[in-house]
């Protein structure tokens, strides 16, 4: 099994020189944790979508430390300044027009015009950005169409050996992957909600956000297939109680049958971080033939749930 290793000094230094040879990282950022490889090496990347079993038609996000790096990479329209002070470091994602001579891999975009930038808030992800000294692509650190994970071991289960070592910073705080926003025009649009409440961009931005409405046929961002982030158990939405076999995962006021609670006060924020590891739990637990979720009211954080809900049901 691949190792796991504490996010500190000696850990750091590792995962780095690792990254710098062309190999495979996962680590902790402050939405899920990561599969790292250098953006700028066609082999490390490809090797990421090996390692997920991913369709190659799914670009992946580059990360940096800082935005001032960001522009070495890609072209910031106003919107993006805006964007970026207001979110940066943070669990928002920007697509924006690659630069003409960008070192990144092309296979990072997988074709398009377009690529999406990151800063993360997390300051071990980071420090390792830094000592990498080179855009690092990461998407989430699972095999294709299964969940994000949350935690180290998460990323263990999911990619067994396909890592060359995992970093360990603890559980991801926010629990959702980041915000995807076009913002090479002067609207964004959402491409994937996420992390950063869409009307939080909204307000930043002035103005209502385009929304991209994607399908498997014709996705707006692959990342928007339906079958995205599907959990082994069947899901049920909108369920006021639960069938027989089924694990209930209770919201706000506790309710019969329930066997865990996204949050028992309805904050949407402690939903999001619980998601992921409630729902891989369930599928841990071996003992339940579905997942029943109760109504998650369709506001701020809500709608990014129910979104990874309704993909993991379809
Ligand atoms: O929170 C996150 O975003 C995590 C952490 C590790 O940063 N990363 C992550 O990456 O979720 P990934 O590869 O699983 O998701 C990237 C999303 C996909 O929906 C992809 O289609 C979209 O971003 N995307 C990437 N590049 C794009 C582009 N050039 N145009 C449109 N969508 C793009
Ligand atoms: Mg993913």
């Amino acid at each position: 099994m691949t190792e796991i290793v504490p996010l500190d000094e000696s850990g750091l230094e590792r995962a780095a020189s690792l990254l710098r040879a062309g190999r495979l990282v996962a680590f902790p950022t402050e939405t899920v944790y990561g599969l790292g490889a250098d953006a700028g090496d066609d082999k490390a990347v490809a090797r990421i979508f090996e390692a997920k079993g991913r369709p190659r038609f799914n670009p992946l996000i580059v990360h940096l430390p800082s935005l001032a790096l960001v522009e070495k990479y890609v072209e910031l329209t106003p919107l993006a300044c805006r964007l970026a002070d207001a979110f940066w470091p943070g669990a928002l994602t920007l697509v924006l027009k690659r630069k003409p001579r960008a070192r990144l891999s092309k296979l990072v975009s997988a074709g398009l015009e377009t690529v999406a930038v990151r800063v993360p808030a997390h300051g071990g992800a980071r420090d390792l950005l830094r000592l990498a000294d080179r855009p690092i692509a990461a998407p989430s650190a699972n095999r294709s169409g299964r969940l994000s994970p949350t935690q180290a071991r998460h990323v263990a289960e999911s990619l067994g050996n396909a890592v060359d070592l995992i970093l360990d910073g603890g559980a991801c705080k926010v629990g959702l992957e980041s915000t995807v926003v076009d913002a090479t025009g002067e609207t964004p649009t959402l491409l994937r909600p996420g992390g950063i409440a869409a009307e939080a961009i909204e307000g930043i931005a002035g103005t209502r956000l385009a929304v991209a409405v994607g399908d498997d046929h014709t996705p707006a961002s692959p990342g928007m297939l339906t079958s995205h982030y599907a959990p082994g158990l069947p899901i049920r939405l909108d369920a006021t109680a639960p069938r027989f076999g089924e694990a209930f995962l209770g919201f706000g006021p506790t309710r019969d049958g329930e066997a865990a609670s996204l949050s028992r006060e309805g904050d949407l924020v402690e939903a999001a971080a619980n998601l992921f590891r409630l729902l891989h739990a369930f599928d841990d637990a071996a003992r339940y033939e579905g997942i029943a979720v109760a109504p998650i009211p369709e506001i701020g954080l809500g709608r990014a749930i129910n979104d990874r809900l309704r993909r993991a049901a379809a």
